[in-house]
């Protein structure tokens, strides 16, 4: 045992003495006393010697195992001395300026109307951006070939899914998740969808082919159009102030009757007239309804019971609007020019 502990030593000492920088001087600690190295195997072998030698083996081997690791100390020591990094550091000077970040706009608004409707007992929920064209279209009282398809450019998938067949698309909107919210939750439900919907768009300043939505819900009894009303007033003077109104005419969404878009005081000009809200004084933001009775049936729920409304805000705009900025394809651009102003 003495033995090889006194070669194991001759060999660690002469490669020692070899050692010209503190990364191999670190290599071979590591590979002599780390937790798996060649001196810490043999100290570990110790338990094996006969009882009678083992005490004096185990002194010696500590012994011999300080002196090693007091010969390591030395030279890291020495080599830290010598380092030119450490010669060359004025710990005087101010330190670097570390950039943590912050989020998105998009996602600040997201946020943002999450909280509002969190505030009111609205539950956020998500659902799969590759999504069935049943979920997207079917369910929602959109049927194949309905002239309603047209509304959305769609990207479709030429994929089979899981039971093989060729029904997957991007989703077009966060609409998508109402008929999986009904199955899964059922009635009474109040509920929320933030995410991320795609378009097969032609791009210019208004439209992207990648954008974020927010799809609101409720469903319950006696439930009716003054409560959708109710709703989008205040989710509107949350967001662009307590002056805000907000007008409402007809206009046609396949999953709703009746149908409504929503216009509110343009948060710029407060309803005078500018380039904004093109002279009008309105600003069209948000697409809403009282739920088809077709699409809570799909949902399993009986629309005799229970009725609902529903609404879609794009974010995208939300955000175009708040920042008052002119071309939407900025805000997925990637420039940090831009993105670092919010
Ligand atoms: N899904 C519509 C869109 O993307 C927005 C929308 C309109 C959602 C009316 C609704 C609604 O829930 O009732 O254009």
């Amino acid at each position: 045992m003495q033995e090889k502990i006194n070669n194991l030593k001759k060999e660690i000492l002469d490669k020692l003495s070899q050692a010209k920088d503190s990364r191999f001087l670190k290599e071979l600690e590591v590979f002599y006393l780390g937790r798996k190295g060649e001196f810490t195997k043999i100290l570990r072998d110790i338990a094996n010697v006969a009882p009678e030698e083992r005490s004096a083996a185990g002194k010696f081997a500590n012994e011999v195992k300080n002196e090693i690791q007091k010969k390591f100390n030395e030279l890291k020591e020495k080599f830290e001395e010598s380092s030119e990094d450490v010669k060359d550091i004025d710990v005087s000077l101010p330190g670097e300026k570390i950039n943590i970040g912050h989020l998105h706009p998009i996602t600040q608004i997201q946020y943002e109307i999450e909280d509002i409707f969190n505030s009111m007992g609205f539950a956020v929920l998500d659902g799969p951006e590759l999504e069935s064209d049943y979920y997207n279209f079917e369910a929602i009282n959109i049927p194949p070939h309905h002239p309603a398809r047209d509304m959305q450019d769609t990207f479709y998938i030429d994929l089979p899914n899981k039971d093989g067949e060729n029904d997957l698309v991007m989703r077009t909107h966060t609409s998508s998740v109402q008929v999986r919210a009904m199955l899964k939750h059922g009635a009474p439900l109040k509920a929320i969808v933030t995410g991320r919907v795609f378009r097969s768009e032609a791009l210019d300043v208004r439209h992207e082919h990648t954008f974020y939505q927010v799809e609101g819900f409720l469903i319950d009894k006696d439930i009716n159009f003054s409560h959708l009303k109710g709703i989008l007033e205040l989710v509107g003077k949350k967001l662009f102030g307590p002056e805000t109104e907000i007008r409402m005419r007809p206009k046609f969404y396949p999953f709703v009757e009746p149908g409504t878009n929503g216009e509110y005081t343009c948060n710029i000009c407060h309803g005078k007239g500018c380039n904004l809200c093109k002279k009008t004084g309105w600003l069209e933001i948000v697409g809403a309804g009282m739920i088809h009775p077709n699409v809570l049936k799909a949902g399993g729920i009986d629309p005799n019971e229970y009725q609902g409304y529903a609404f879609g805000f794009g974010l995208n705009r939300l955000a175009q609007l708040k920042y008052n900025t002119d071309d939407v394809r900025l805000f997925n651009g990637g420039d940090l020019r831009f993105i670092n102003q919010f």
